[in-house]
């Protein structure tokens, strides 16, 4: 088989798909094609993981009463987790998501098979967190994927992970991870908007790598 070569200005261009990607929290309502969901959803299982285990498990969630459990559970999560800080201002930031589970036509929650038969335990065998990490890795791929396709993704992560298994009626055996709105974007940034709206930033000095 022979690989692509990909070429100096497709390497500009993905540098400028990861500058891109954001964290979304404001939508248009307009649905997206169905079978671009789909084609997303596929690449998003080209990721690679521990054994060829692929444990993710992706689920839409399309149901108006699941939605509305998910976004009340977020609620009183997001109610708890405000009422644990003092003294700071993320009371700015606790309607984000909010936002975003209310306008964003399309919603994916995200599991991993923590014990999957698949990949026969390859590889996880000291580091059983491995299986979890692979399917976080099929989340960054679904990400990018969904950025180039000129769509937004917000990762909505304050939920009670047992609550929201029950409510999306999942496996016993799968283990919630992350539940994302997808949609198109109100706008587009190559800034986060946490750094945007003065919250936090990236840091200036901070590179890739160490030498010891
Ligand atoms: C594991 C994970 C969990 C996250 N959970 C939340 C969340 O609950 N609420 C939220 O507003 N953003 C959440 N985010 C998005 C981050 O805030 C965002 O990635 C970060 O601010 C950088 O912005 P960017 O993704 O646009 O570069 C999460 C991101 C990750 C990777």
């Amino acid at each position: 088989m022979t690989c692509p070569v990909f070429p100096t200005d497709f390497r500009d261009t993905l540098d400028r798909l990861f500058l891109w990607r954001r964290d979304v929290r404001h939508f248009r309502p307009d649905p997206v094609a169905e079978a671009t969901l789909d084609g997303l959803l596929a690449t998003a299982c080209l990721a690679p993981s521990v054994g060829l285990s692929e444990p993710w498990r992706f689920m839409r969630v399309d149901r108006p009463d699941r939605r509305a459990a998910v976004r009340a559970d977020f609620a009183r999560c997001n109610a708890e987790a405000l009422a644990a800080r003092t003294g700071d201002d993320s009371g700015r930031y606790a309607a984000l998501k909010l936002a975003g589970l209310d306008q964003a036509p399309h919603h994916v929650a995200v599991f991993c098979d923590a014990d999957p038969r698949q990949g026969r335990g390859l590889g996880r065998m000291t580091m059983p967190e491995t299986t979890v990490w692979s399917a976080v890795m099929a989340i960054h791929t679904f990400w990018l994927a969904a950025t180039a396709a000129g769509l937004g993704v917000g990762w909505v992560s304050i939920l009670d992970p047992d609550r929201i298994a029950r409510i999306l009626d999942a496996d016993p055996d799968w283990t919630f991870l992350a539940y994302l709105c997808v949609g198109y974007p109100q706008e587009h940034a190559d800034t986060p908007e946490l750094e945007r709206q003065g919250w936090e930033r990236r840091d200036p000095h901070r590179r890739g790598w160490i030498i010891r």
